[in-house]
């Protein structure tokens, strides 16, 4: 029988890291739920230290998941490890999740630290971690770059101390497959005790090679994979989980392994974390960007027809993708669009249904063919307006230079009318959004694309903003573009107002002193 590899889903905190994936907690929550669907064993939540919402996100998830476990990050310090354990209480399966770095850079320049002193740190922070949580975790930081034989010292200290999972990062996206094969093998071959754990392999992808350095750390012992969807993270991101994951499970013949992932569900994933982060999803991305399944050359379009294993070596299906043909039209119903929403592996609520159900007539009456992926773009904006303070009710544009706009926002009971001139429609109608609300928005950045194929394509948009000198994502689908651009705006201003209530306010993300990687 293969073995197991566990999936170890750190996209609520390493991949929260990537500039522009910050989520609030009503996100990460959502985005949990898909986790849990998706079949991961371990949901990194987050970095409790590093600030009220980082903590809260951990409390909120470590509540919410049932099945997976739920770790928490802390560094190699009392009140870090405290706080985590803290966030950690209600999890049923708790992991508290702690490092230093042990290379001699880091050591040297960041920690101010020396070997003895390290291990001291490791001994002390794992046997404090693990009086306190059942399971736990320790990360040798800059692992690829540490030297070999002190490695095998500070995994020893790890294991004597009670840690249960070793984990052997690539910090830096360094490292190589063959290098970081032999790195494990020397680790697991020397430090004794070793199999009384899980050794861990956690690598960054700075030279593209995150999921070959993870599938060679595997390969020389390693049974837990960290990774995040989409392979978002710090710089140029983690190993990517939908590729690491259909890497074991398409060579099965190179890599007798097999992880609990339910891949039907990976799509989903992938789509619900761009939508709430914003983070468009590159076309040619293995296994979920567009073009991933699409066959152009006429050549191979023939050899297609002719047998499908001519090109394809997975189906569409096993991502949860190519049933994204016509799905429902306006006299399907709400039972039949509840239905459809099920097997898709989203759970409404009957309150959901309906609002949902709205959405769909209201999209249906505009354009013809609905395709789940036009659903799940109106679920992840209609669950995203729970946060909802302004609704944008109507909007007219015309002109272009300069253009004008009147935008007529809903708070409550109450009705605002306002117009104003602007550089374009978009500008413009942020500018009348403005006058309403008295915030002063900095559109960063913004991207459109089509949710789905045909002209009338839902036009999915996402913007940063920046608000009083925070960066808040937003997103927003109509079939017009102009439209979706300025409910994104209105999305991202209804988030900030909802930050600025918690009164969590570090306006420059993550207090320096509690930075990871
Ligand atoms: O990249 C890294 O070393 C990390 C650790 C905190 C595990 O993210
Ligand atoms: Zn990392």
């Amino acid at each position: 029988m293969a073995e197991r590899v566990e999936i170890f889903d750190t996209t609520l905190r390493d991949g929260e890291q990537s500039p522009g994936a910050s989520m609030n907690v009503h996100e990460k929550l959502q985005m949990a739920s898909q986790l849990e669907r998706l079949g991961v064993d371990i949901i990194e939540a987050g970095f409790p230290i590093a600030s009220e919402q980082e903590f809260e996100g951990v409390r909120r998830v470590s509540e919410q998941v049932s099945w997976p476990r739920v770790a928490a990050l802390a560094r190699s310090v009392p009140k870090d490890i405290e706080r985590a354990a803290q966030a950690l209480e209600k999890a049923q399966r708790p992991v508290l999740h702690t490092f230093i770095a042990t290379s001699d850079i880091h050591m040297e320049h960041k920690l101010g630290m020396s070997r003895e002193q390290v291990l001291e740190a490791v001994a002390k922070a794992v046997s404090l971690a693990k009086s306190l949580v059942e399971r736990v975790e320790f990360s040798a930081e800059d692992a690829t770059r540490s030297d070999l034989d002190f490695l095998v010292q500070v995994a020893t200290v790890a294991i004597e101390n009670g840690a249960d999972v070793v984990n052997l990062p690539d910090t830096v996206g360094y490292t190589t497959p063959g290098e970081i094969e032999e790195m494990f093998r020397h680790v697991i071959g020397n430090a004794p005790q070793a199999d009384a754990v899980v050794f861990s392999s956690h690598n960054h992808n700075d030279l593209g090679l995150a999921v070959a350095n993870a599938l060679a750390a595997v390969r020389g012992g390693a049974r837990q994979v960290e990774c995040t969807v989409n392979g978002i993270g710090e710089r140029a991101g983690n190993t990517s989980l939908e590729e690491v994951v259909m890497a074991m499970r398409t060579r099965g013949d190179m890599y007798s392994f097999e992880t609990g992932i339910v891949t039907e569900e990976i799509t989903n994933a992938s789509q619900l974390l761009s939508n709430l982060t914003g983070l468009v999803i590159p076309y040619n991305k293995p296994v979920v960007g567009r073009n991933a399944f699409a066959h152009e050359a006429g050549i191979h379009q023939h050899g297609m027809i002719a047998n499908k294993a001519t090109y394809e070596i997975m189906t569409p299906e096993s991502v949860g993708r190519g049933r994204s043909e016509l799905v429902l039209g306006k006299h399907s119903g709400r039972h039949g669009l509840a239905r459809r929403c099920e097997d898709m592996g989203f759970e409404l609520s009957e309150q959901e249904t309906a609002q949902l159900y709205a959405k769909f007539i209201e999209l249906a009456d505009r354009k013809k063919e609905v395709f789940e992926d036009d659903l799940r773009v109106l679920i992840a904006t209609m669950r995203d307006e729970t946060f909802e303070t302004y609704r944008l009710v109507q909007l007219r544009t015309s002109g272009s230079d300069p253009a004008m706009a009147l935008v007529k926002l809903t708070k409550g009971s109450e009705e605002y009318v306002e117009t104003a001139t602007g550089d374009g429609p978009v500008d413009s109608a942020c500018r009348a959004i403005e006058r309403i609300t008295g915030i002063t928005g900095k559109l960063r950045e913004f991207s459109i694309r089509a949710a789905t194929p045909g002209k009338e394509a839902l036009g999915e948009a996402h913007v940063i903003v920046e608000f009083r000198g925070r960066a808040t994502t937003g997103t927003g689908a109509s079939t017009d573009i102009v439209e979706a651009a300025v409910q994104a705006y209105v999305n991202a201003l209804n988030k900030y107002l909802a930050l600025q209530s918690t009164r969590d306010e570090p306006a420059a993300g993550k207090p320096k002193s509690a930075e990871s990687n």
